[in-house]
């Protein structure tokens, strides 16, 4: 066992760079059927800060690749996508930046070197979870939707279609990182952000949607 001190958070890392994730490590985990009668939404989430394995468990229980071959020519992933278009991003945001989660290369890629997480959660809102380690902003990439390599659907050019399925795809995301959390002890939180201003703050072109926040960390103890 790695001693405490020794142990890498993300709140110590002076520079703004890729960060590899470690190998995903979900052995110890509740089952399934726990995992399901354990399952809520914990609104309260302390600072307590994750660790970079904790972080890399989350992220590959979310969307991670699951198989080298998955349908359609290319990778498989722990959620289901339409046409495995794989179009929802995941930012990740920190106390110290802004990321974007790189399934392929199980890797985070700086965005933005600035804390977001006020506006990672509706004003109202905010103050439950304001310094919670982890924050994942749902982002959908319509272009991708388009232009997947697989099979075009006629429903992928159709804009009421193309929400049916970005909003769909977030929510099977949401729900591995929902079982994921009730299987490991932590706190997750699925709600509304402010969508204009991460939009603004993270450049997204406009075909690029901000749909909503997921937070993760540690419930505050009462
Ligand atoms: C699409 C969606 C949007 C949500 N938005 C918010 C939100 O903005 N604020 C909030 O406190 N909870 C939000 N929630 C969480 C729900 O209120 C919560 O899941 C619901 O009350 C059921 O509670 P449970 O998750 O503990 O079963 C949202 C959930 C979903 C699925």
């Amino acid at each position: 066992m790695v001693p405490k001190s020794k142990r890498l958070t993300l709140s110590s890392r002076k520079s703004f760079v890729p960060i590899a994730l470690p190998t995903p490590k979900l052995g110890r985990g509740a089952t399934v059927s726990k995992a399901l009668q354990n399952r809520k939404t914990t609104r309260e989430i302390s600072d307590r800060n994750l660790t970079l394995q904790t972080i890399s468990n989350v992220l590959w229980a979310a969307c991670g690749v699951n198989r080298k071959k998955g349908p359609l020519e290319t990778t498989g992933r722990t959620a289901a996508s339409a046409s495995n278009s794989q179009e929802i991003d995941l930012y990740v945001l920190m106390e110290h930046g802004v990321y974007i989660y790189n399934p392929l290369r199980h890797v985070l890629l700086p965005v933005l070197k600035a804390d977001l997480r006020p506006i990672a959660i509706s004003s109202g809102q905010v103050g439950l979870a304001r310094h919670a380690p982890l924050h994942l902003i749902y982002v959908a990439d319509v272009d991708r939707l388009v232009n997947t390599s697989g099979y075009q659907e006629p429903g992928l050019h159709d804009p009421e279609y193309q929400k049916a399925y970005y909003y769909v795809d977030t929510g099977m995301i949401a729900a591995n990182v929902y079982l994921f959390a009730a299987s490991h002890g932590l706190a997750a939180w699925f709600h509304n952000c402010n969508r204009p201003a991460l939009a603004a703050k993270l450049e997204l072109r406009p075909d690029q949607r901000v749909l909503f926040g997921q937070t993760v960390g540690y419930a505050k103890k009462k």
